[in-house]
């Protein structure tokens, strides 16, 4: 995977965050969105509410818009909604109310699977991520599902271990390795597939100093649209342009990292700190 910068710094000048870029119209059908318009909101939610079984609304109308390439994080205090917004981009949270799109796609159950080819989502808990009696297993079977050649698989799985610094643990088994291990092998299953959107939920917590570091590398190397979650105000300003505040199921600021961290009424008002 190679590193891409896209087009976006324009974007992010000021804590609010706005689109001023006006793109050209290809004369697509005028109730769809232009390729332009898609690439610009390759992740798009719109007024999304979402209540849990019990009735608890843990997301209250969440408008965000993520251009292809672009990194963010997403920050806020324990129960602002975090995980909750991002088990929405691969459909595993249906909203209650309002829409996901991710590339142009409406998010519905009857496209989860091509969605989900789309969107690699590693979950805050690597034991919700870990299902296999092997290492290898467990990240080769986004490709088998996928139809990809065994003959590629091995190839592509020993990529993604290396990528994470888990070379030569195929054969272990998840559930028998420590915190950090399986942080890092749950980062490395959403790898070989390749998909366009990296979603990653708070994934250096459990780290220890240098697997952070070598995360911070990896996090800046790749390619992707990439999310993540996180309380690690460093790795926030190391490697993401932009950041979203969330707080009580709500965005509460949008914009440039630099502008947000420097902000201290912001940070102070929703339990943040400078890094
Ligand atoms: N299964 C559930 N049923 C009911 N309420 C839930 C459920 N899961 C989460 N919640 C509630 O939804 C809100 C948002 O939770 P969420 O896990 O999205 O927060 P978060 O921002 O990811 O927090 P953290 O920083 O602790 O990971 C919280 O108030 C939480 O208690
Ligand atoms: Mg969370």
């Amino acid at each position: 995977m190679t590193a891409h910068q896209h087009a976006h710094e324009h974007v992010h000048d000021g804590v609010v965050h706005v689109h001023p870029h006006q793109h050209d119209h290809e004369g697509g059908p005028a109730a769809s969105l232009t390729e332009g318009e898609v690439i610009e909101r390759w992740v798009d939610l719109e007024h999304v509410h979402y209540s849990y079984p019990d009735g608890f609304e843990a997301l209250r109308g969440v408008d965000l818009r993520i251009s292809r390439g672009e990194k963010v994080a997403l920050v806020g205090p324990n129960g602002a909604g975090k995980s909750t917004l991002m088990l929405h981009l691969n459909g595993i949270n249906l909203p209650s109310h309002g829409q996901v799109r991710i590339a142009g796609m409406s998010v519905t159950r009857d496209n989860l699977r091509r969605v989900r080819a789309e969107v690699g989502l590693v979950f805050q808990d690597p034991d919700d991520q870990l299902f296999s009696p092997t290492v290898f297993d467990d990240v080769a079977f986004g490709p088998l599902h996928m139809g990809v050649p065994e003959a590629e698989i091995h190839a592509r799985v020993e990529r993604a271990l290396a990528a994470v610094g888990m070379a030569g643990f195929e054969r272990r088994t998840p559930q028998r390795m420590s915190l950090g291990q399986r942080k890092r092998v749950a980062l490395a299953t959403v790898l070989p597939m390749d998909p366009s959107v990296l979603v990653f939920d708070e994934p250096s917590a459990g780290l220890d100093p240098r697997g952070r570091r070598e995360l911070i590398g990896l996090l800046g190397g790749l390619g992707q649209t990439l999310l993540i979650s996180t309380h690690d105000m460093r790795l926030v300003a190391e490697v993401f342009p932009r950041t979203v505040v969330m707080d009580g199921g709500l965005i509460v600021a949008d914009g440039a990292t630099a502008a947000i961290l420097s902000d201290d009424a912001l940070l102070e008002a929703h339990g943040l700190e400078r890094p």
